[in-house]
């Protein structure tokens, strides 16, 4: 019961592989294994796969396929273009952030901290936005480069990446954004965003996990970050797994296919917005980020955050919750993935202005395709058991 991916609602840490993706994977292992640096057959059918995914994959997202730079993940591309964009810029100068980045992105502006930038971080709202208002005036000298979160992953709230995008072109500052949460539940035509760089990964999209992607605008000079071989244009070192390119790929295809089939919008919003509705009827649950039921195009389609609260209302740890529902069969998470190995308040709850208690008490329920309205009846009663461990 404990593996049946329908109780899986973690899609926002990970997914597991789509078939169609497995497939893709097991092709280029049988078909384009060998290192497409190589001169002989086997390395060119390698390098031509490579070739021909980096073109569908530029085709479907709006993107020159020469300004596609594989990573190995998110994680990498964040990196390189927070450390290999503006990298001529002198010490002095000014990175503008959020205040609700992912762990990779702080840890990319510590180092250009380190190398003696500034770093700012914008604050947000309740919801987890930023004004832009408060963007414009840090736009000007010594600001050499801004990074957003378009989606954040522990609360969902997507930032209003087109005024954002406005306000950084007419300033003339690049633009970088972290996709790693949008990429597959929205179209990304890279070409129509007043982005300089993006960021994806592929296992948020039941791709396999190792394989991401820099997309770059056209006239954006980039230091690698990995040197020795010179692959991908020399932007980025290192044999290239081609098996997860196609996997990347085919995930990418799989859910723009989606979303074209439903307008352009995540088919499972629906599902998400049933059970928020269903979930928010108990006294002990509050809803974090943006209510979709009042702005669906500032939250993730796919996502839920809570705080979970006891009937005198104080929080109840996060993570406590989270081994409870487990033992219900649910899997869900509390905070992001990559910090809730440690008890401590999340920044983005903090930086949302949640005192510390509250900041250790979230919840998160990220839906997959997958997932049908078996969930309704399933997970509500599966809550409301665990919050009655805590006297309601
Ligand atoms: C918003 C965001 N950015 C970056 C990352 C890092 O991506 P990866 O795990 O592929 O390195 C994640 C993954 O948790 C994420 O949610």
């Amino acid at each position: 019961m404990g593996h049946d991916p329908l109780r899986y609602l973690d899609c926002s840490a990970t997914t597991p592989m789509a078939p169609a993706v497995q497939a893709a994977l097991l092709r280029c292992q049988a078909e384009a294994w060998a290192n497409p640096s190589s001169l002989h057959g086997f390395g060119l059918a390698a390098a031509e796969e490579l070739e021909r995914q980096r073109q569908r994959l530029a085709a479907m997202l709006g993107c020159d396929a020469g300004r596609v730079v594989f990573t190995s993940g998110g994680t990498e591309a964040i990196h390189l273009a927070l450390l290999g964009t503006c990298s001529g810029v002198a010490s002095g100068a000014r990175l503008v952030t959020t205040a609700v980045e992912h762990p990779a992105t702080l840890a990319a502006a510590e180092q250009r901290r380190r190398a003696g930038w500034q770093v700012l971080q914008l604050p947000v709202d309740r919801r987890g936005l930023v004004d832009p208002d408060q963007l414009r005036p840090l736009l000007a000298p010594p600001t050499a480069l801004v990074s957003v979160i378009w989606g954040q992953s522990e609360v969902g709230s997507l930032q209003p990446l087109h005024e954002i995008g406005a306000l950084c072109r007419q300033a003339g500052v690049p633009l970088h954004v972290d996709a790693v949460q949008v990429v597959g539940h929205r179209p990304i035509q890279f070409d129509c965003l007043p982005v300089d760089a993006l960021s994806l990964t592929a296992h948020k999209l039941q791709g396999p996990r190792g394989i991401g992607a820099l997309l770059l605008r056209d006239g954006v000079t980039l230091e690698p970050q990995l040197g020795g071989g010179g692959q991908e244009g020399g932007l980025r070192a290192g044999t290239e797994p081609v098996d997860l390119v196609a996997g990347l790929v085919e995930a990418v295809a799989l859910s723009q296919g989606r979303l074209s089939q439903h307008g352009g919008r995540d088919p499972i919003a629906p599902l998400r917005d049933q059970l928020l509705e269903r979930l928010l009827l108990h006294p002990g649950l509050e809803l974090t980020g943006v209510d979709p039921r009042l702005d669906s195009d500032a939250r993730l389609p796919h996502h839920i955050s809570l705080l979970a609260r006891d009937p005198e209302g104080r929080p109840l740890p996060g993570r406590q919750l989270v081994h409870a529902l487990w033992r219900q069969g649910f899997a869900v998470s509390s905070g992001s993935a990559c910090s809730s190995g440690q008890q401590r308040p999340s920044p983005t709850l903090l930086a949302m202005g949640y005192g510390p208690e509250e900041a250790q008490a979230g919840l998160r329920i990220s839906l997959g395709p997958w997932h049908t309205d078996t969930l309704l009846e399933q997970l509500p009663p599966a809550i409301d058991q665990v919050l009655a461990a805590f006297g309601f």
